[in-house]
């Protein structure tokens, strides 16, 4: 069975690492208790005040990157062990953090994620895993905003980056995902998914009265290495191209 406990280290089952390592994805519940999730849903509230809305103009999902660096309470969410064994045990390489990001749809946002995978908007070459672990920090039932994913994707790993605003786009870059099957997976506050960096996705619109606040970490493999390609992350860091992210924005978990 898999266990999670704020005490000690949550333990994943063989049999959860290979639903992973299969479909690219795994609802883990209760990763953190509903008391931390609201204890962090408020700190988001409250970070998104001051923090820079990095998808302005967008209608899909107000986008706070590195919230870590500038919110002491989400700083310990980010770096929370339980998410960062977990995610390594279902990487089965050493991991360093990408980076954080809320992502929070207003209510009657009216516009969904539409579906794309995640890594080839990266700047990174020769990661052998990379995966994200999405935490609720409020219900999120399907019509708040929910996560849908095409499980197995993660096997097509030279796609072109596809555009998250657009619905058909991934199905231009890959017409067969289009007949494959989709999981939609609600998570009360707490639960988390995790999902590989090249995992077909998308969240539903919010249909509702409340905001969908989730919190994104994001892990890459520690060898990976920097491409150079333009990255709001990266750009301005002074990375060498070829070489690991060896920097504080990206510590090894
Ligand atoms: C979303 O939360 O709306 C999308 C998350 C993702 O694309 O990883
Ligand atoms: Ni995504």
């Amino acid at each position: 069975m898999t266990t999670t406990d704020p005490t000690t280290a949550v333990t994943l089952d063989e049999e959860t690492i290979s639903a992973y390592r299969r479909d690219g994805v795994v609802r883990i519940r209760n990763i953190i208790t509903a008391d931390e999730a609201a204890r962090f849903r408020d700190a988001a509230t409250a970070a998104t005040r001051v923090a820079e809305d990095n998808f302005t103009g967008s209608a899909i999902f107000n986008q706070y990157v590195n919230i870590w660096r500038q919110d002491d309470v989400l700083r310990e969410l980010t770096l929370d062990s339980r998410l960062a064994a977990a995610a390594t045990a279902l990487a089965g390489v050493p991991l360093r953090l990408w980076h954080d990001q809320l992502l929070i749809k207003p209510p009657h946002n009216g516009a969904a994620t539409e579906f794309h995978q995640d890594a080839p908007y990266w700047p990174h070459g020769g990661s052998r895993h990379s995966l994200s672990v999405w935490v609720a920090l409020v219900d999120v039932p399907v019509e708040r905003g929910c996560m849908t994913f095409i499980p197995g994707s993660h096997d097509h790993k030279d796609l072109r980056r596809q555009d998250l605003s657009d619905r058909d786009d991934l199905f231009r870059a890959s017409p067969d995902l289009r007949w494959e099957e989709r999981t939609t997976i609600p998570l009360r506050a707490g639960d988390c998914t995790f999902h590989n960096a090249y995992l077909a996705h998308s969240a539903t619109p919010n249909l509702t009265d409340d905001p969908r606040i989730a919190h994104v970490a994001i892990y890459i493999d520690a060898e990976a290495t920097y491409t150079g390609a333009a990255h709001v992350v990266t750009d301005g860091l002074g990375l060498t191209v070829g070489e690991p992210l060896e920097h504080e924005l990206f510590p090894r978990v």
